[in-house]
């Protein structure tokens, strides 16, 4: 028997990601897979139920999709999800909280589903072939900056023209991850001047080599964390990093922030009073729309022009490019299943999750 691996359509309004691209379906139905699609799940990404077929899934109801050994999803489960899978079924996917008495989770533990969380892959080498969260974040950096360059009525390049000339775009980049970091690669493609800041100081060599230049600052603390994250500041350091970058803030044209602590609000970096010294059509993209904003005047899922300056809080760009976000996001899937299952004979058998550090770090269980 091989194992079935069920892919529902995504429920949540405006999601247009699915959790398998064809090809990839191709590649695990050859190490013994077997996959059932939810007719249409992956038709505002791009790919028709004929694609899969090709690719040699079948397509199924709703029910069936859900019902399967192993559900994989892009966006957390709704409660008629769960409710329609199956007891102690494998599940993979985001499961965006960090509340263990999260009700969804609650569900899932109460029918003994076992769920492995994408947004708790550990950042280390080994699983970066499976960290979604990157793979969707490097989507996102580069949506927001050609986002950023729409929304901005001037150019982002010096332009010398017969008509004129104009000087370059002052590009400013908030949190130099990895959305920060293809935002700022982006945008020096499109010729804007770039400059970004991070609290953790090993970032500075990264901005250098895209060409970008770092802003430096001096909080009197240290921003690194663990595990490549940040580590909160204290109060008065965060005061001082809003004063200190006042005035770099008050200058730019563009400004797109991606500044995150995992499970921590937004930091706010751009405060309304840069915003009211920005020039007239300068924009904002926050890409931290969904926890708060990095600037307080964010509203999530809208455009809106507050003190002649645009803010743009789209809280999904990957879906915007979801033909691309879903195949890397599948192809996070697949690799994380590599590493699940061991052949014994014909069969696709599951390991024990708690040994591998990866599916170890990403299996939700309940708290004692
Ligand atoms: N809107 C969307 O569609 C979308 C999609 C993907 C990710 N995101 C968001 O983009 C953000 C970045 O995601 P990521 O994967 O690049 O995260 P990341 O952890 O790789 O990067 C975040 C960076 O912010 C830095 N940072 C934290 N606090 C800071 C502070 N006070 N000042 C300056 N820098 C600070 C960290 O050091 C880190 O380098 C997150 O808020 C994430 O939720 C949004």
């Amino acid at each position: 028997m091989s194992m079935i691996i069920g892919i529902p359509k995504e429920s949540l309004p405006g999601e247009a990601r699915v959790a398998m691209s064809p090809d990839v379906a191709m590649k695990l139905g050859g190490k013994g897979f077997r996959l059932c699609l939810e007719s249409g799940a992956g038709l505002e990404a791009g790919y028709h139920d004929d694609d899969y077929v090709a690719a040699g899934v079948e397509i199924v109801d709703r029910a069936t999709a859900l019902g399967s050994d192993l559900v994989v999803k892009v966006r957390k489960p709704t409660g008629e999800e769960v409710a329609s899978m199956r007891e102690g079924a494998l599940y993979i996917g985001f499961l965006e909280t960090c509340d263990e008495d999260d009700e969804i989770l609650q569900a899932m533990f109460g029918k003994r589903i076992r769920p492995l969380a994408m947004e708790r892959i550990p950042r280390i080498s080994r699983a970066q072939s499976m960290d979604a969260l990157s793979s969707q974040s490097n989507i996102a950096g580069y949506r927001a900056a050609i986002e950023a360059a729409a929304r901005y009525g001037r150019f982002f390049p010096l332009m010398m023209t017969s008509a004129g000339s104009v000087k370059p775009a002052r590009v400013v980049i908030l949190g130099a991850g990895v959305a920060g970091l293809q935002a700022i690669a982006t945008a020096k493609r499109l010729g804007a001047e770039v400059y970004a800041y991070d609290i953790r100081p090993e970032t500075r060599e990264q901005i250098e080599s895209l060409g970008a230049k770092p802003i430096e600052l001096d909080l009197g603390e240290e921003g690194s964390g663990e595990g490549g994250y940040a580590r909160e500041l204290s109060d008065e350091a965060k005061a001082r990093q809003q004063q200190l970058l006042a005035d770099e803030l008050a200058r730019a044209h563009v400004i797109i922030t991606t500044a995150l602590i995992p499970c921590r609000p937004a930091p706010v970096l751009v405060t309304e009073s840069v915003v009211k010294r920005m020039r007239e059509g300068s924009v904002i993209v926050d890409l931290a729309a969904a926890n708060g904003g990095n600037c307080p005047l964010t509203e999530a899922d809208e455009v809106v022009r507050r003190h002649g300056v645009i803010l743009v809080g789209h809280t999904n760009y990957p879906s915007m490019m979801a033909g691309d976000a879903s195949t890397f996001y599948a192809n996070n899937i697949a690799n994380l299943l590599a590493i699940m299952v061991e052949k014994q004979g014909d069969e696709l058998v599951l390991k024990d999750l708690d040994e591998d550090e990866i599916t170890h770090a990403a299996l939700v269980k309940p708290t004692a």
